[in-house]
């Protein structure tokens, strides 16, 4: 059976950098650079002008990656696409990205897995090369959250922490003895809304409500994300140690044995209360969050492409990812580098 490896991996942020201080100064919000930093370790985030879409920016990251593949837009077999800002309700971006690569009917599939999006297409991507039906996935997670963020003191729990950016792997089908060894979801569907974005609702009549004269109308709780930080907050840290515990228990190894933890970026307060819990040192965990914010499905393929530039990940490291988010749904994987 082929075993599925990284190939190639690649990142690409707009270049717009906005501090916590332009959140004050330039959007007026009522925060300040403390209250953000102690509370998520966020000090800066990218947000990409009007005029670009999740695909548009996950283009660069996509032809990176298949770039270091050694590969051509041509050999990719299917595109994994995951973002919770695209450009359209549907069709996904997927397909959108297919365009601008440039191929005319490789299929794309979007996944609306949210912050846990990565796992979930590293597992469908690495059964599809098991299962021998393809050879190259392409998975690219982007965002585009400035759009969506209530950029006002109304919407400030929520806005402080999301920025944009994109991140992209090939997995590549080999007969070595490498590449994703082990990965677990999980969801929990009780806690659909406490992180969601509820636009329309097909419940009702018509979807979204309507003014007199027919004009849809949508109120700023609907309009922008609703999130329960502190219920977040909590089933995070708990899961997140849980899953990565689970998946290494399965390989009969221990935390101690890996050698480069990637967690989901979304929050430093989360990510160092499960780093001690897990009780693992400071140079197995890198972080971005500081200088991304929180970039959804593009949190862990961003975080990766960095330790790969930075020489952080050599061949034969044993690499675990681990994100969780809205749904509530999770994932972890380990990957033989
Ligand atoms: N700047 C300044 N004050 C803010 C603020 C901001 N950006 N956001 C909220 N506040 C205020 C609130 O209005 C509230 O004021 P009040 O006491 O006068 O009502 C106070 O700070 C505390 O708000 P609360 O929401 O209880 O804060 P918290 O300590 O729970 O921290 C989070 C908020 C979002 C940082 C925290 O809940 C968290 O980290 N949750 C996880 C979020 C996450 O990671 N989401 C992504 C998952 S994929």
């Amino acid at each position: 059976m082929p075993k599925a490896y990284i190939s190639g991996v690649a990142m690409n942020v707009p270049d717009r950098v906005v501090t916590n201080d332009d959140l004050v100064t330039e959007f007026g919000i009522d925060t300040n650079d403390d209250w953000i930093v102690q509370r998520t370790g966020i000090k800066e985030r990218r947000f990409a002008p009007a005029g670009v879409g999740a695909s548009d920016l996950a283009l660069p990251a996509a032809q990176r990656a298949i770039e270091r593949a050694q590969l051509d837009p041509d050999d990719i077999d299917i595109i994994l696409f995951g973002t919770l800002s695209p450009e359209y309700a549907f069709p996904g971006s997927g397909v959108l990205l297919q365009q601008k690569l440039g191929l005319r009917e490789t299929p794309a599939m979007d996944l609306r897995n949210a912050c846990s999006f990565f796992l979930y297409a590293l597992g469908t991507g690495a059964s599809m090369i098991e299962a021998g039906a393809v050879k190259n996935v392409l998975v690219v997670g982007s965002e585009i959250h400035s759009a969506g963020l209530d950029l006002t003191t109304r919407g400030r729990n929520v806005a402080t922490i999301f920025g944009d950016g994109a991140g992209a792997v090939v997995l590549s089908a080999t007969d070595e003895d490498r590449g994703v060894r082990r990965w677990k979801l999980g969801a929990d569907g009780r806690y659909a809304e406490a992180l969601a974005q509820r636009v329309w609702d097909t419940r009702a009549r018509p979807f979204i409500p309507q003014d007199a004269d027919g004009n849809g109308i949508v109120s700023p709780e609907l309009m922008w994300a609703q999130m329960d930080g502190k219920k977040v907050y909590k089933h995070a840290t708990t899961i997140m140690s849980r899953a990565l515990r689970e998946l290494v228990a399965t390989e009969r190894l221990t935390v101690d044995d890996l050698d480069l933890v990637l967690f989901h970026q979304a929050n430093m307060r989360i990510n160092q209360a499960v780093q001690a819990e897990l009780g693992l040192p400071d140079e197995k965990v890198p972080h971005s969050i500081s200088r991304y914010g929180n970039t959804t499905a593009a949190t862990i393929p961003m975080l990766l492409a960095e330790c790969v530039e930075a020489g952080r990940v050599q061949k034969g490291m044993k690499v675990a990812m681990v994100a969780f988010g809205s749904g509530f749904t999770w994932g972890a994987a380990l990957v033989d580098w």
